[in-house]
């Protein structure tokens, strides 16, 4: 009792830059954000506060009805690649402040270089600040891009003063700065990418933007475990933040908008890495079923919804009897929770016991299902692979699965229905079962019987 009200004790000194936290004393490692070297003491005890007076507002500033104000709503502007708008919520807005994070080598660089050709080509003067590579290892990108367009800008500056120097001279109507983590400023003598020249850097930009009225898209980079490298905080001070993830392998890519004060977040842009860069894939139905459309046992077709977009995505399992004394349970695209949660509600709901198997579950493509109402298709993925049934060629399904076995209705589910049935996936269960155990019923008795396979295969 007597510590708490000792004024001494309540001041800490100590401060991590990263994310806030304070310490008593100094500590190399942030006990938080478990940042290295971010702690530094804080100048003196702020002084004693004193109540804060009121001020009257100057009659201009006087707060209005939200009817009474001008709408001067900044209106999007088309980047020209509509997947990115789409997921900018229609474009970008002069002023914004955009951060595209992801994983280096992803191909943040080759689609904000397409960002910029395509501004250039519609006659806006365009500055591109690459603060990771050369002038010709950039140009040699435009070249193979289809990039070269009179309108685009390239400098490659490191220094924050001389980007802001560039911007001066060239007058651009769009600012490109790759990457926030390689631009330092001389002001502060910490290295480049360290939280403190990241926030300065970055702040420093963003008021560029609002000053000139003119978008700023920056690159920063990801650690493997998702987080903005070092600067967290980067994403409250930016606008907009787009999330750029992908499989390596297979050269697709998604945007996500994380954060967007202009727009919604729940859009997915997709696209293509190819040899002559970044394609934008408008239909990306298709892209994650298997080629064989005949029946095989272990696979199931649930509709995703990424974003707004219904999106197709073949489940596949595979379960095998277990040598080891703890069976295996591989993932890949699905989380391992939510499968042994499946195989659970499986195990006591319906009966199919899989605790001396090994289960594998996989997307096709490797896409992320993060949603729940994937469950149904792996229940009866698993199911499948389990009985060595196949399921019918034409079925696609979508449900979540609660623990007590029944299966939830999920949103849009109209919209994931017609896309089952464009893509020719008219056989459904998700109104005719209740449970897994209906569902499962359902499913086995319409599925392919041996003769019909038989008939299958024989054409
Ligand atoms: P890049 O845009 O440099 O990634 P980031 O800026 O996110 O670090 O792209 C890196 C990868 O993209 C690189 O491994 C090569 C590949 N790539 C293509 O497949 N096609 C292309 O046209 C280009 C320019 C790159
Ligand atoms: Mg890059």
């Amino acid at each position: 009792m007597a510590q708490a009200s000792n004024p001494k004790r309540t001041g800490a000194n100590f401060r991590c830059s990263e994310c806030g936290w304070a310490a008593i004393k100094w500590v190399g490692r942030c006990a938080e954000c478990q940042q290295w070297g971010t702690v530094a003491e804080v100048s003196a005890a702020a002084a004693p506060l004193r109540a804060v007076q009121a001020v009257a507002p100057l009659a201009e500033h006087l707060a209005r009805p939200v009817t009474e104000l001008e709408d001067d709503i900044s209106a999007h502007w088309p980047s020209g690649i509509d997947e990115f708008d789409r997921v900018l919520g229609g474009g970008i807005v002069p002023g914004a402040a955009i951060l595209l994070s992801g994983e280096p080598g992803i191909g943040k660089s080759t689609l904000l270089l397409e960002v910029a050709a395509k501004a250039a080509a519609a006659k806006s003067r365009v500055l591109y600040v690459s603060a990771e590579e050369s002038l010709s290892q950039v140009r040699m990108r435009a070249t193979r891009t289809g990039a070269m367009e009179e309108n685009l800008f390239l400098a490659a500056e490191t220094d924050l003063a001389s980007i802001l120097g560039q911007v001066d001279a060239i007058d651009p109507q769009l600012v490109i700065v790759d990457s926030v983590q390689t631009v330092s400023s001389s002001q502060s003598d910490s290295l480049a990418g360290s939280p403190s020249q990241v926030r300065e850097v970055a702040s420093t930009l963003i008021r560029l933007a609002k000053n000139r009225n003119v978008p700023i898209l920056i690159v920063g980079h990801v650690t493997k475990d998702g987080s903005i490298a070092g600067p967290r905080m980067l994403e409250h001070l930016v606008d907009v933040v787009c999330h750029f993830e992908g499989d390596k392998q297979t050269g697709l890519r998604f945007i996500r908008a994380l954060k967007n004060r202009f727009g919604p977040t729940d859009e997915v842009g997709c696209f293509e890495m190819t040899g002559s860069g970044i394609r934008e894939v408008a239909d990306p139905s298709g892209l994650f079923l298997s080629r064989s459309r005949r029946p095989v046992s272990g696979t199931c077709v649930t509709v995703a919804m990424e974003g707004r977009r219904p999106l197709p995505v073949e489940i596949q399992a595979l379960v095998v009897k277990s040598s080891a004394p703890n069976p295996r349970r591989v993932t890949n695209g699905v989380e391992s929770s939510r499968v042994a949660m499946l195989l659970a509600v499986l195990e006591r709901r319906a009966g199919i016991g899989l605790s001396e198997c090994d289960v594998y579950v996989s997307t096709v493509g490797g896409v992320r299902l993060s949603e729940p109402g994937a469950d149904l298709a792996i229940a009866l993925a698993i199911a499948s692979a389990h009985s060595d049934r196949a399921l019918p060629h034409n079925l696609a399904v979508f449900g979540e699965v609660s623990l007590a076995g029944e299966i939830r209705p999920v949103s849009s589910a109209s919209q994931r229905t017609g896309e089952a049935t464009r893509l020719g996936y008219v056989s459904r269960i998700d109104h005719s079962a209740e449970s897994i155990r209906e569902a499962l019923r359902v499913a086995f008795t319409t599925s392919t019987s041996a003769r019909e396979r038989e008939l299958d295969d024989a054409f």
